[in-house]
């Protein structure tokens, strides 16, 4: 039925209108390249105009598409786009925090809710899940993945997808999502963005490529290429990749979009004029180009030239309106403008306590010495640092939506929770960065943080005197929410050194210090690990931050969320992450160095803090690892239980972890690969045994051959509450 109707208006669409189906436009509001689109208007009647985004409000919207659908030739609706990251005007964690959840169906209901709120405001295609592997904390976009590992990353991709697109797209409250950004953007050297990444076939395989999969898979109805290169070819003119990767060995049958400029780009990236560029990149398997505008302005040059074949154009034109016909636009393309909706749908209360529910999970305790939390709520607690008073820092990098005027700051958040029982005295203490410009780079798209211009020991001395004052000191210090995200990678990835001097000053009036750390990325924590004896990773927790941080702080919630991404000694060990090759030198156990082996002179290859770590204010055992054989065939299957028992004073989560490593391989395999999770609940002194089933799927692996296989021989498993400190066992797969 689709085809029939897409074909048949396909038969009256002239080359022009073909072409105008594969140009996507911004409508202004973000905008993230040097480049927007102008003359849109005139450009819809024209029929140049397939695609907008970034344009909000059903009125709006539905201004766009009247013109669409009355006075075009054909009446064919636009498609409208909107980067919809973590969440809509209700904004939860960004989502490498979100991922620090470990509870799908958590992160499914926030994608849920993101639609709900989204097509309620008149979009219907969101620039979500972006599921780049992601091992560089330099990079500042590993903010918006869900980290280092390919398994929990696969899990979260579908996970977003399923939420996103529910099980019928037509329906006025589901929206498409797309699969970003294709490929391999998060490896990019250096972490420095947009630039060049250079990969084997078998890491590629075996690490970045499934969670792609994964969301495709679950049904993801779109792909955006990415801005890097891949191995000399960049990703949007990548034909091996979108073509014979994505379509050919992949079956995916979506339509595939550019990044911002992406076609544009390649230009620069050397590969030739605009016409060039357009046609390579169309030619490579591109269906719509974003905002640069080469289709619209070279393709039909390039097909009367030969160098573009109409057929590929009609090819990308039908994915286009399959999409849109998919999302029920034909039927009505005011499907998604109900203002009612608007008005009743967003930032609804029962979002908020989702929103509230996902940030408290997102934290991760990351120390806790002598039980310094939670704090009592009696007393004076003295909350210092540039990150207490600022609402508009905490949804987090890439939450264009959000209602940032009425974000509450964590100063309100803990004055509202702290009523009269406890007081708060509040002062900066320091300046985010000390260099002014800096900072301002640090603080874009109306994310203020306050500035304080006095010399920075007199700024210090006035939290000082608070502190002395005080009983304890909640210290709210890291990044600001644009020290992460797109174009804002860091070489130095401590906490910025004016800060660490307000920490040393607190630290000296003997005060216990908490520190509540803002950040988008893995930072190197090791002076403050030493030093302080508290701390909470709060990341940036979205709408509902400041009342979830005071939550967790008093205890009413218990953390328990557990890192995505490996935190480092410094950056001088970046990438580092738990599932590496061993090398044919690694260190002996038990050693830190040893000389000709691989490891550094001036520190151990150790995490600060492993992938999978986080605390709880209670405590977890882990004993009676057992398997239900020790040796299987392929078609059967073996079980390992392990029982966990809550060995502390408060009722807690924990996320059991099982990890495999394949002893022997015809190809080097890492030394531990997470293969399942489960999160569970435990009351104080209450034990529950977890099983996990493993079968032959999970031990396969693409070989050199790039057959996706599971070699018979032995297996190591471990189990735990993070990837470092497990309890082990062994079992092996017969032919
Ligand atoms: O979706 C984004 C992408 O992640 C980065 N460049 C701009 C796109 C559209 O806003």
């Amino acid at each position: 039925k689709m085809n029939t109707f897409i074909n048949k208006l396909m038969s009256k669409m002239t080359l022009d209108e073909k072409i105008g189906q594969l140009n996507l436009l911004t409508g202004g509001e973000a905008t993230t390249g040097s480049v927007v689109s102008t003359g849109v208007e005139q450009k819809i009647k024209a029929g140049q105009v397939g695609g907008i985004f970034s344009l909000t409000t059903p009125a709006r919207i539905r201004k766009a598409q009247e013109i669409a659908v009355t006075q075009t030739r054909l009446k064919i609706p636009i498609i409208f786009g909107q980067d919809v990251i973590h969440g809509y005007k209700t904004t939860f964690p960004i989502p490498l925090a979100l991922s620090a959840t470990w509870d799908m169906e958590l992160i499914q209901k926030t994608a849920r809710i993101a639609a709900i709120e989204a097509t309620a405001d008149g979009i219907n295609w969101t620039f979500s899940p972006m599921v780049d592997i992601s091992r560089d904390a330099r990079w500042g976009r590993i903010s918006e993945g869900s980290g280092e590992d390919t398994y929990l990353g696969s899990k979260i991709a579908a996970a977003m997808v399923r939420g996103y697109q529910g099980d019928d797209l037509t329906k006025y409250n589901t929206m498409m999502a797309c699969v970003k950004h294709f490929a391999l953007y998060g490896a990019s050297e250096a972490g420095r963005d947009y630039n060049t990444t250079d990969m084997s076939l078998d890491r590629m395989y075996n690490e970045y490529l499934p969670p792609y999969k994964a969301a495709l898979d679950a049904g993801a109805g779109s792909v955006m290429t990415s801005f890097n290169d891949i191995n000399g070819v960049p990703a949007t003119a990548n034909k091996w990749l979108m073509t014979d990767l994505l379509r050919k060995q992949w079956g995916f049958k979506g339509m595939v979009v550019t990044d911002y400029t992406a076609v544009n780009e390649l230009i620069d990236h050397g590969l030739g004029d605009l016409q060039t560029v357009s046609a390579l990149s169309l030619n490579a398997g591109v269906d719509m180009d974003m905002v640069g505008e080469g289709f619209l302005t070279t393709l039909k040059k390039s097909v009367k030239e030969g160098k573009v074949k109409q057929q590929r154009i009609d090819d990308a034109c039908h994915l286009i309106l399959e999409a849109k016909y998919k999302l029920g636009l034909f039927e009505d393309p005011f499907r998604y403008c109900n203002e009612e909706r608007a008005k009743t749908e967003i930032l609804k209360p029962e979002h908020l306590v989702y929103a509230r529910k996902a940030a408290t999970e997102s934290f991760v305790l990351l120390k806790n010495d002598r039980q310094i939390l939670p704090l009592k709520k009696s007393g004076t607690i003295a909350l210092i640092g540039p990150l207490a008073n600022t609402g508009s820092n905490m949804p987090g990098t890439w939450s264009v939506n959000s209602d940032l005027a009425n974000t509450k700051s964590l100063l309100q958040g803990m004055q509202a929770a702290a009523g009269t029982d406890v007081k708060i005295l509040h002062s900066l203490g320091a300046n985010l960065l000390a260099d002014a410009q800096y900072q301002e780079r640090a603080t874009m798209f109306g994310r203020t943080i306050p500035r304080d211009n006095r010399p920075e020991q007199e700024i210090i001395n006035e939290a000082v005197k608070l502190a002395s004052q005080s009983d304890v000191v909640v210290a709210a210090l890291g990044e600001s929410s644009e020290m992460s995200g797109e174009a804002s990678s860091r070489t130095d990835i401590e906490i910025p050194a004016v800060q660490k001097r307000l920490l040393q000053a607190l630290l000296k009036t003997g005060k216990p210090v908490v520190l509540v750390l803002f950040t988008g990325r893995p930072l190197a924590l090791n002076w403050e690990n030493e030093n302080v004896p508290a701390i909470l990773n709060v990341w940036f927790g979205g709408t509902e931050t400041a009342n979830a941080i005071p939550d967790v702080l008093f205890g009413a919630v218990n953390p328990s969320g557990k890192l995505t991404t490996t935190f480092p000694q410094n950056v001088g060990q970046v990438p580092l992450y738990y599932a590496h090759k061993n090398t044919g030198r690694p260190l002996e156990e038990g050693k830190w160095f040893s000389k000709f082996r691989s490891n550094y002179l001036d520190v151990s290859n150790a995490p600060l803090y492993p992938f999978g770590y986080g605390l709880s204010y209670t405590t977890f055992a882990y004993s009676n690892l057992k398997l239900s054989k020790n040796s299987f065939k392929p078609g059967e299957s073996i079980t390992a239980s392990i029982e966990v028992k809550n060995t502390g004073a408060f009722e807690g989560k924990e996320v059991v972890q099982l990890y495999i490593r394949d002893l022997v391989g015809s190809s080097t395999r890492p030394v531990k690969e997470l293969k399942g999770f489960e999160k569970i609940s435990l009351k104080p002194g209450e034990s529950k045994t977890v099983n996990f089933k493993i079968t032959e799927e999970d031990l396969k692996f693409y070989n050199t051959d790039l057959k996706f296989v599971a070699e018979p021989g032995d297996f190591k498993i471990y189990i735990g509450g993070n990837s470092r400190d497990v309890v082990e066992a062994g079992f092996s797969l017969s032919k």
